[in-house]
């Protein structure tokens, strides 16, 4: 009997999802794998650098047999082989070394971003764009800026690591299992983030009900502080494994139809007093991509915060706008 390799690409009646993942390093390649583990859609892995993404796309389809997952893996240095994906996710570009901030990788990565998003929407102009390059609020606003996409369909990852690195402390914190424990951060994704203690839970009990403000307030501040003490301990680069996993967890959202609703950077129309910026807040995560955009009733202190963390974003953009990339 011959055996149609049905592994590449499906039968003819099976249209399996496609997913473009930009940038070989450890953020992108994790991301690709736990796609592929997932099987939740094809995978092109895009590169500049010739010769890594194709060797880690192969590493990754040979790892398949061992753990049972029937997608396609590519790796690739040419656009044309992203034609046609249903979610682009951008994470090209340099990471901070100690001592640097998120937003010192403007200038290098601002020219990466608006390069590459301009080669990939050519390609798949009716993808969504899903951005983790840093500085996270500045890029996804450039993401736009050259899509010309619809809010809908550029969302920026942060909220949902930076919201992981705080389940992870409040879990650690109270000895009780991560499962039972949600938590909101928003704003930027900077160092002037918003975690939101009264919306984070466990088992729905707002953790301002078990914990005290004095262990709160480090929770908040370790949570900010998170990205920082991962660069300072690898010293040759910045977190991946929770960034990757952040990624998939918006990209099963969304290519599952799932209508989660995920602290996302989404281009705000209003929302929250700010009109014209990306920042983090609660999105409907599904099919179309950012389906809505939940209001949270701020108190005072909150919304000072928000406020601030605006600023700290605003001054990105001003930058980003003033480089005329596009
Ligand atoms: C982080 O917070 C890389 O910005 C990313 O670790």
């Amino acid at each position: 009997m011959r055996f149609i390799g049905k592994r590449r690409g499906g039968p003819a009646y099976f249209k399996r999802k496609k997913v473009t993942v930009i940038g070989s390093g450890h953020v992108g390649a994790t991301a690709a794998f736990l796609i592929a583990q997932k099987e939740l859609a094809d995978v092109v892995l895009i590169d500049v650098i010739e010769g890594v993404p194709q060797g880690k796309a192969l590493d990754m389809y040979e790892a398949s047999p061992i753990q049972g997952y029937d997608v396609s893996i590519r790796g690739s240095n040419d656009y044309t082989d992203t034609a046609g994906s249903d979610l682009v996710i951008v994470t090209a570009g340099m990471a901070r070394k100690p001592g640097m901030s998120r937003d010192d990788l403007l200038s290098t990565n601002v020219k990466i971003v608006a390069e590459v998003v301009g080669k990939a929407v050519r390609h798949s102009p009716d993808c969504i764009l899903l951005i983790v390059t840093n500085p996270l609020d500045a890029m996804v606003y450039t993401a736009k800026q050259v899509s010309g996409f619809p809010r809908s369909r550029v969302i920026g990852m942060a909220g949902v690591l930076d919201s992981a690195r705080m389940r992870s402390f409040i879990a650690e914190a109270l000895d009780v299992s991560i499962e039972d424990v949600s938590a909101f951060v928003l704003g930027g994704h900077g160092d002037m983030m918003v975690p939101l203690p009264r919306y984070s839970t466990v088992s729905g009990i707002p953790i301002t009900e078990l914990m005290s403000a004095e262990k709160i307030r480090e929770i908040c501040e370790h949570t900010a502080s998170g990205g920082a003490e991962i660069v300072r301990l690898l010293k040759t680069g910045s977190a991946f494994y929770a960034p990757g996993a952040a990624v998939v967890e918006m990209a099963e959202a969304i290519l599952k139809d799932k209508k989660r609703i995920l602290p996302c950077a989404a281009y705000l129309e209003g929302e929250y007093g700010v009109q014209g910026y990306f920042m983090g807040v609660p999105c409907k995560l599904g099919g179309s991509g950012m389906e809505g955009i939940i209001e949270l009733d701020l108190n005072e202190d909150e919304r000072a915060a928000l406020q601030r963390s605006l600023a700290s974003v605003q001054r990105l953009v001003e930058q980003v706008d003033a480089l005329e990339h596009f």
